[in-house]
């Protein structure tokens, strides 16, 4: 058969990207920097290495595949990027389809896209999720670029996504940037949701001494209910698992200090500029940035000894923290969704957010059985454009947020820190009055810069108080 898809990059997503493509009948010419990986991979790949066909070079890439041709860059994300494109280019034909399927920063794609579109190629920039597993499986992907592009894609596309009851777990978001913006923001909302999830496991842990292993079984029994979600389940396993060498608890051994390659920040950067604040994000971001300074917190451990009194310390609900994490788990999605929101009605991007949170519900890392309320929440007429006020989510968080304020307000007392939890019930706190602290702001600012107000009974928007006189 003849081959219309590369893919350039054979580190673990690129590998196992190639190969579910071949599994699902298409060849794939494979190329990578380093050549002696292109052979390795080929004699590995089983009854499929008749669908995989090695490119040494650019040039024999190209000439593997008939136009016009679609080429799939799995590379580090930034420069390496714009590297492969200038190589490839003067291989390739006008028309011909660049696909970043990394995950590339969206101000990237759009300037990426723009250049190409001017010299006459076409560039696809891909979100893809589900990591090595969803790679090889089937991942969710969001694409963004031309829709005449996707049309040309949608078959590969949408035979390797993962599927929800036979619906692929792929589409397209928008033009240009829009396929990596979605992908970025899901990454924003894993990182809350795990940081939050890491909370709850503190309070279990530390502050009511139950092992890893019992508390594996807690995160394993509620997958089974509301919280039902791909990082409840792996949060039982990794909790359960035992290092083989010292037979300690896996997690016991692992050096809590949290990496982190871009995309959480990103968001929150993204964000910022859009006027946006989704704060269980941030926490998120900002809870995995003091967990690197490690050497700091050793030394405040020594310093820093005021600890509550056994006296104000509360009895815990194991119900109280399902329901805490469901609550802050809908505020963290409301909050992405939110944003993704602003940025679409920046761009121009028409996004279907019901669109994208049904690319979410399999292969992704974020999937949760509540991403189906929320496909059907963003179909149906919704205040404010706000998934926390939909009919079925205020119902849940009307039964959960008291478990939130207790679980929250039990942690700060205990000096437990839970920056997430907290912060989605400031947020939810926020949203719930019409009328909060501002005006004293403005009455600051006023005072001190004449930056001026508006007043609540009469137009106009440069009212000054009478401060001084
Ligand atoms: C996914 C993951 C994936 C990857 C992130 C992790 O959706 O499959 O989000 O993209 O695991 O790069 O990001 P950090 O290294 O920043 O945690």
């Amino acid at each position: 058969a003849e081959a219309r898809i590369g893919l350039v990059g054979l580190g673990v997503m690129g590998a196992n990207l190639a190969l579910n493509i071949a599994d699902n009948g298409f060849p794939v010419v494979v190329h990578n920097r380093t050549t002696s990986v292109i052979d390795d991979f080929i004699a590995n790949a089983g009854d499929l290495a008749d669908r995989l066909v090695p490119a040494q070079d650019y040039a024999q890439m190209a000439a593997a595949l008939t136009p016009p041709r679609a080429i799939i860059i799995m590379v580090k994300a930034g420069g390496p990027v714009d590297a492969v494109i200038d190589e490839l280019k003067p291989h390739l034909d006008k028309g011909d389809i660049i696909i970043d399927a990394g995950n590339a920063d969206f101000n990237d794609t759009r300037r990426r896209e723009a250049d190409l579109k001017d010299e006459g190629y076409r560039f696809v920039g891909m979100g893809v999720s589900g990591g090595e597993e969803g790679a090889r499986h089937g991942p969710s992907i969001m694409v963004g670029g031309a829709p005449e592009a996707y049309a040309e894609l949608s078959e590969i596309v949408e035979a390797i996504a993962a599927k929800y009851q036979d619906v692929p777990c792929a589409a397209h978001m928008g033009p240009d940037g829009a396929g990596h913006f979605v992908k970025t923001v899901h990454n924003g909302i894993e990182y809350a949701d795990m940081q939050m999830i890491a909370e709850i496991y503190g309070i279990l842990r530390d502050g009511d001494g139950r092992s890893p292993e019992a508390i594996g079984e807690i995160f394993h029994e509620w997958n089974q209910g509301p919280l039902q979600s791909y990082l409840v389940e792996i949060t039982a396993e990794v909790l359960r698992a035992t290092d083989p060498e010292t037979g300690s608890p896996m997690v016991d051994i692992i050096q809590d200090m949290a990496g982190q390659k871009g995309t959480g920040r990103w968001t929150v950067i993204e964000a910022l500029k859009l006027g946006q604040s989704p704060s269980t994000i941030e926490a998120a971001v900002a809870a995995r940035s003091w967990s690197a300074g490690k050497p700091l917190r050793e030394t405040a451990e020594g310093l820093l000894k005021e600890l509550p009194g056994a006296e104000t310390a509360l009895p815990l609900l194991e119900g109280d923290l399902e329901r805490a994490l469901l609550a802050a788990r809908i505020i963290g999605y409301s909050q992405g969704f939110s944003l993704l929101r602003a940025a679409s009605d920046e761009f121009d991007w028409n996004l279907d957010l019901s669109s994208a949170a049904e690319i979410w519900r399999a292969g992704c890392i974020i999937r949760s059985s509540l991403l189906d309320d929320i496909a059907t929440a963003f179909r149906e007429d919704l205040p404010g454009d706000t998934l926390v006020l939909a009919p079925s989510f205020v119902r849940m968080l009307n039964d959960a947020i008291p478990a939130l304020r207790r679980v929250v307000s039990q942690s700060a007392i205990n000096g437990l820190a839970v920056p997430a939890l907290s912060s989605a019930l400031a947020y939810y706190d926020t949203l719930r009055k019409g009328r909060g602290t501002a005006a004293l702001i403005q009455g600051q600012r006023d005072f001190f810069g004449a930056h001026g107000f508006e007043r609540t009974d009469k137009d106009g928007t440069d009212y000054h108080g009478p401060w001084g006189q």
